[in-house]
């Protein structure tokens, strides 16, 4: 299969930093169609050799064992190629469809890795070319709007040049092998689907906490927040995965329609459950590893003063059949202990007791980062002296370990995706859209506040007590605090 790949936005921050390197390592891993070209598009004036040479270089700059081997580069390089544009010039875009023309690929991916304010401008210009016939897919990367109605107005505008199954919406954590995992451990197993609803769940916790700081994003980042980027998408992505009902089949549609159905399910929040259930916090100066780093207030390009929230923790429930009762808790934040994703999936504790002392119930954790993997924490008989308590230990599951040689990054699994045409781990305009009609209520919220802003977090630590507090309320505890 032969296909055609246009990068716009081809000489930015993603292009180097993430699609780059996983088009490199898929085509290392022979997994990328031979043949197939990669065109990077901007605006400044280049060659095909000065862009070869500038990818080159900055693929220097990623983790060590994704750099290619002199050779390896030179075979790569073959496909790279560059055409400047202005994005708003129709002429630009007939040389476009000329350059395709020549070659007549099987597919043409277009991927819009360019600022979100340029998807109307890019996806109209691409209608009024005449490129986008069957053939075609476009990649539309986050943050695709910034409130539903922006969200909206991009959707409307990407309906009426490409149809739903044309439109790709990356959520990158949908290509995280352990996500995926996700849909084998609950439909490719009988073991926990019996177990998998609020009979036996006390509740569920899904954290993702990084590390790092804004570092030089500070001017996006104070634009969006991490309730809009992470929680609106990713976290929610994952609420859904863990939620959903069983699809009648693993087709995209399919099991798009069981997503969406959670995220109608989600409970609604008021002005008075976002002060209840919604904690917001903003690191200040600390330490991470030993190492002092600044507050957000001193990062650079953050405005003076600023009231942008770098922490979110929240309770939320999904009012179905499965699931009424059982708190979700969603976590997220900059500078935390420690770059940590995982999922918690918290069983209830045994309804009787025959041993002595307190039992801690069973819990199911999946790890998504920075190990990919299961942990089942059971409780054992230590085989000691009779009447002994009972010990914890726990199942562990390292799925590098198990497949060694299989594993691809997010970025990499997405590409392949969308160059043939898989669906799955792509999100639907509808799903998007309704996260953000949840999400709304508490930005609302936010903007209306009396003066509280976010509370304050030393860098280095689990973000506010407040995060403690709302769970505490329920009798649960975070998984760090356990
Ligand atoms: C992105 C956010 O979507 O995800 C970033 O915009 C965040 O702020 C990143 O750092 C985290 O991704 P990962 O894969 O490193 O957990």
């Amino acid at each position: 299969m032969s296909f055609d790949l246009v990068l716009f936005g081809g000489t930015g921050d993603l292009a180097w930093r993430k699609l780059m390197p996983a088009l490199f390592q898929a085509h290392r891993h022979g997994k990328l169609p031979p043949g197939g070209r990669i065109l990077g598009v901007a605006r400044d004036d280049r060659d095909d050799e000065h862009y070869r040479r500038l990818m080159g270089e900055r693929l220097q700059e990623v983790d060590p064992g994704k750099r290619p081997s002199a050779e390896e580069w030179s075979r790569f390089a073959e496909r790279l190629h560059y055409r400047p544009m202005d994005l708003s010039q129709p002429k630009d875009y007939a040389k476009l469809r000329a350059w395709l023309a020549e070659r007549d690929a099987d597919t043409v991916v277009f991927y819009l890795a360019t600022a979100p304010h340029l998807f109307p401008v890019v996806c109209e210009q691409l209608g009024r070319a005449g490129l986008n016939g069957d053939r075609v897919r476009v990649v539309l990367e986050k943050p695709l709007g910034h409130d539903l109605a922006s969200a909206q107005e991009i959707n409307r505008v990407v309906r009426s040049v490409f149809n739903e199954r044309q439109a790709l919406r990356i959520d990158h954590y949908l290509g995280k092998p352990a996500v995926q995992n996700l849909m084998a451990l609950r439909f490719g197993n009988a073991l926990f689907e019996p177990l998998w609803r609020r009979e036996a769940i006390a509740n569920i916790q899904i954290t993702l906490a990084e590390s790092l700081g804004v570092g030089t994003r500070g001017d996006f980042y104070d634009r969006t927040g991490a309730l809009r980027d992470m929680i609106q998408n990713h976290a929610l992505q994952l609420l859904t995965m863990i939620a959903m009902e069983p699809p009648p089949s693993s087709d995209a549609f399919a099991v798009r329609d069981e997503k969406l159905k959670v995220l109608r399910s989600l409970k609604p929040f008021t002005r008075e459950s976002v002060l209840r259930d919604v904690v917001r916090g903003q690191y200040r100066a600390g330490s991470i590893d030993g190492t002092k780093v600044p507050g957000y207030l001193e990062e650079e390009k953050v405005p003076a003063g600023s009231r942008c929230e770098t922490f979110v923790a929240l309770r939320t429930e999904v009012d179905n059949w499965r699931w009424a009762g059982v708190p979700f808790y969603l976590r997220t934040g900059k500078r935390l202990a420690a770059r940590d994703a995982h999922i918690v999936v918290n069983f209830r504790p045994v309804p009787h007791a025959i041993f002595p002392g307190a039992l801690p119930a069973n819990k199911l954790v999946i790890k998504l980062q920075p190990e990919d993997g299961l942990e089942l924490h059971l409780m054992a008989a230590k085989g000691g002296a009779a009447g002994e308590a009972l010990a914890p230990v726990q199942l562990d599951l390292d799925f590098d370990k198990a497949f060694p040689t299989e594993r691809v990054g997010a970025y990499e699994r997405l590409l392949l995706d969308a160059i043939a045409g898989r669906l799955n781990l792509f999100v639907r305009s509808d799903e998007q859209e309704q996260a953000w009609r949840w999400v709304e209520p508490i930005l609302d919220a936010w903007r209306q506040d009396d003066g509280q802003g976010p509370k304050p977090y030393a860098a280095g630590t689990w973000g506010p007590a407040a995060a403690s507090a709302l769970v505490a309320r329920d009798g649960f505890a975070w998984d760090e605090e356990t």
